[in-house]
């Protein structure tokens, strides 16, 4: 009998600090900055961000979320033989952040590692957790998205220092004799690095090059709009459905303008769209999980419905992932 991996629980974690845009316009402007409420609303749809206190590290963000997925599933840390952290912002060069969390959470003993596809790092745990599920290496796999983005964000330009925040997600995978997860696409374009990159690295003790982030605002937005209806098409082919079949779709939340494109060419209304982009802003590779916890805890989503979830980041990445819930 084929094996498949389903979702059994969800969880997220926001740090208590939000900042509206208008707490966020008064902190800049004594930076000598200018931005405004209706310029963030109008061109994004952000009206609030979460930031970590300065002691807050990607792990305990994820920690949190990880244990709420845990609780929903009800499983117990030691049940989980799997740790994926998907994230761009992690606690340390090294050690992974998947280490460090599996060590808070008390689930030693598991393999963890992390995976660093920046906004798409979500779809990207997913679809390796469901293949080591379906393979037999795992059963019970924890994939999590956690980033402190305010730690790579230059408050000196407003361009994008507006845009990104700070949480986690979490989702319980487990092996299953139903399907779960139905597809997914994944994609990369390396010649496309710099157009989002935080381009600082280590080198000799001292970090070289810049270590905030850098975007291309207009080159990532027209590139987004196009390949995720490509890797939306390409995962509903795989799984023999149409646009017709898809519930919900739970988007990558970056910009309400290329969540609102991606539903008008998959023929969906915005109400059949998640979106936690306005109270969260950008939380990279968290804000898929964030977004689909949020949706089953508030009864939007609800268990056999058809999820297709996608996103895109720097790299350039991009994928999808279809799932019955
Ligand atoms: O998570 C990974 C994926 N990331 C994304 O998906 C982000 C994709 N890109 C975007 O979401 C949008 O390109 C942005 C929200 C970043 C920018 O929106 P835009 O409509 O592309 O604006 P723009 O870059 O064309 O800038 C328009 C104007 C410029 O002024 P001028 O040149 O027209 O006078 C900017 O200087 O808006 C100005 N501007 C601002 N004004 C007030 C840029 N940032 C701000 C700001 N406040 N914060």
């Amino acid at each position: 009998m084929r094996r498949y991996s389903r979702i059994t629980g969800t969880g997220s974690y926001l740090p208590p600090r939000r900042l509206t845009n208008a707490d966020l316009v008064a902190e800049l402007a004594q930076r000598g900055l200018e931005t405004s409420d209706e310029w963030i609303v109008e061109r994004t749809g952000i009206r609030a961000r979460h930031f970590a206190a300065p002691d807050v590290a990607s792990s305990d963000l994820g920690l949190e979320a990880a244990r709420l997925a845990l609780q929903a599933a009800g499983l117990q840390p030691q049940d989980i033989d799997l740790i994926i952290v998907a994230t761009s912002t992690p606690d340390m060069v090294f050690p992974s952040t998947a280490c460090i969390l599996q060590n808070k959470l008390g689930a030693n003993g598991c393999p963890a590692f992390d995976v660093q596809a920046v906004c798409s790092g979500f779809v990207y745990a997913l679809t390796v957790a469901d293949a080591m599920i379906q393979s037999g290496a795992a059963r019970r796999a924890l994939v999590i998205g956690a980033e402190v983005f305010s730690r790579i964000l230059d408050f000196n330009d407003r361009t994008t220092c507006v845009l990104f925040g700070d949480g986690a997600g979490a989702v319980v995978l487990e092996a299953s004799d139903t399907p779960g997860i139905l597809a997914s696409d994944l994609h990369a374009d390396g010649k496309h690095v710099g157009i989002l990159c935080v381009p600082g690295h280590v080198m000799g003790g001292q970090i070289l090059g810049d270590p905030l982030l850098k975007m291309d605002g207009q080159a990532v937005f027209k590139l987004a709009v196009g390949l995720l209806d490509k890797a939306a098409r390409a995962t509903l082919d795989k799984a023999g459905l149409t646009d017709a079949d898809i519930d919900w779709l739970i988007p990558h939340q970056a910009n309400i303008r290329i969540m609102q494109s991606t539903a008008r060419k998959l023929k969906l209304s915005m109400d059949k769209v998640v979106v936690t982009v306005d109270q969260h802003g950008n939380t990279s590779a968290a804000s898929i999980p964030l977004a689909l916890d949020h949706a089953v805890r508030s009864g939007q989503v609800l268990p056999g419905q058809t999820l297709l979830l996608e996103g895109v980041g720097g790299g350039f990445t991009w994928g999808a992932v279809l799932l019955k819930l």
